[in-house]
């Protein structure tokens, strides 16, 4: 196809800004939040190594081929699946690939935003000095204090969709750039401020061990799954955000280079909260394992003991905002730019029904951690036997709907679309580069996604082929 499709959303100003927003929408609560407790839950080591390999040989990969679709296709998911699907002469059908992106995408924002929350109302405990000197039990209380109230809860998750809202309704370049330009570097500069914390006050060795040190009888068939889906839920991949990025992406950047990076990043920032954390955990006698709260528990002590630890405190979870908002932006884009092509409203009328609607989901997530706490709906299934609505949510987006939509649109790139397409898209050649690429996403990329699968199912059993643990 010679003549290039254009996006009526806009474009970003050049392969820098792409790259900042796609960092932005990657880094997030998952990395600096989520990374840490899943893998204190998991065991460690082995965990991570397995989210590293899936991050590489999966996550680069489909992300990749996000970006190709998306920049060939010119719109929202739903509308570039179709355009390419009668392109290929494919079934219809893949449309549905776009919009199931879309739920999955207003499903993780819905419980995402509450968490973002938390992150909120700690800026303003951290800048009052409420962690001054206070003890792991006194960080432990006020972390339940805000959990156990519902409309406080409330509260936040409010203004942060607000927030969400504004600057989705503004555009593409509006805010969303410059805000990324500055705030990336930042949290690498604290991150970085807080490993050298955690160096310092012992036990670094210990949290070093836990992360990289991997025993495989610490890691159970599901917590691969959590390992591969996390992998997706990290790089943003799997639901049409990096796609939506994609087309906003100017012709003739190079896609490999950029995603190679963006990953790069993500991970980077994933070890260096890693590092900061456990180590902590270590040292205060506090449990890995401590699910959801960890960071909340963990993190204030050290600010709470550091000198400056105020104003460090503050700058650090107001930075987890801004992280979180930036990704929280790329999670109902989707939606936005398709009720634009399809429903004729205005972009800001887009952003005002869409962020409604995930605003009322998220009363599910915030009563789970509260009034419902003790409610677990499938608590007839070994694995979901613990899992509060909350925790159901984060397991059905970042566990099924991403390695499945990932999968769908592995296998959309090299076996439904024309090989000159994503040749003349990735622009790289017909080297060594693109054929490893393509291998992957063809062969190795499904193969792995259905095996994790069908191993959770029990459908087969690796389980003793590889010396993992059992539930
Ligand atoms: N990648 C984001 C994070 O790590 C979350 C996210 C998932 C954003 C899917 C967009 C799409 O926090």
């Amino acid at each position: 196809m010679s003549e290039r499709r254009k996006s009526i959303h806009g474009s970003w100003s050049g392969r820098l800004a792409f790259i900042l927003a796609a960092t932005g929408s990657a880094v997030g609560l998952g990395n600096i939040w989520k990374f840490p407790y899943i893998a204190g839950e998991n065991g460690g080591g082995a965990f991570v190594l397995v989210y590293l390999a899936c991050i590489a040989v999966i996550g680069i990969p489909i992300m990749m081929a996000e970006v190709l679709l998306g920049r060939r296709g010119r719109q929202s998911p739903i509308n570039t699946m179709r355009t390419l699907a009668q392109e290929a002469g494919a079934h219809r059908l893949w449309t549905w690939l776009g919009a199931a992106g879309v739920l999955a995408g207003f499903l993780i924002l819905s419980y995402y935003s509450v968490i973002a929350g938390w992150a909120m109302a700690y800026v303003f405990r951290s800048a009052a000095g409420t962690f001054s000197g206070a003890t792991a039990e006194g960080i432990a209380s006020i972390f339940e204090q805000l959990t156990g109230d519902p409309e406080r809860l409330l509260a936040w998750h409010t203004l942060f969709m607000v927030m969400t809202m504004i600057v989705v309704g503004r555009g593409v370049r509006g805010g969303l750039e410059k805000a990324v330009r500055f705030l990336v570097p930042a949290l690498f500069v604290l991150l970085i401020m807080l490993d050298g914390y955690a160096l310092a006050g012992g036990a670094f060795d210990q949290g070093l061990r836990f992360l990289f040190t991997p025993d495989f009888s610490k890691i159970t068939a599901n917590g691969v799954l959590i390992a591969m889906g996390h992998a997706f839920f990290t790089l943003s991949l799997g639901m049409g955000a990096i796609m939506v990025y994609g087309s906003y992406l100017p012709e003739r950047t190079s896609i490999a280079k950029t995603c190679i990076t963006i990953g790069f990043l993500d991970t980077l920032v994933a070890m260096l909260a890693g590092m900061a954390i456990f180590p902590i955990v270590f040292v205060n006698g506090l449990e890995p394992g401590a699910g959801p709260g960890l960071i909340f528990q963990t993190l204030p002590i050290a600010f709470g003991h550091m000198p400056g630890g105020v104003v460090f405190g503050t700058l650090f979870f107001l930075l987890l905002v801004f992280a979180a908002w930036t990704s929280a932006i790329s999670l109902i884009e989707p939606a936005v730019a398709w009720l634009v092509e399809n429903k004729g409203v205005s972009r800001v009328y887009a952003a005002v029904y869409a962020g409604i609607a995930t605003w009322g989901f998220g009363l599910l997530t915030i009563l789970s951690f509260n009034n419902w706490s003790d409610f677990k709906p499938l608590s007839f299934i070994s694995i979901f036997k613990d899992y509060t609505v909350f925790d159901l949510l984060d397991y059905l987006t970042a566990n099924i709907m991403l390695p499945l939509g990932g999968l769908l649109i592995a296998v959309f790139s090299v076996w439904i679309m024309k090989r000159d397409d994503s040749l003349q898209e990735l622009d790289m050649g017909d080297g060594p580069a693109y054929r490893l690429w393509y291998g992957l996403v063809r062969y190795v990329t499904p193969v792995a996604v259905l095996i994790v699968f069908l191993n959770v199912t029990g459908l087969i059993d690796f389980v003793g082929l590889f010396g993992l643990a059992e539930e």
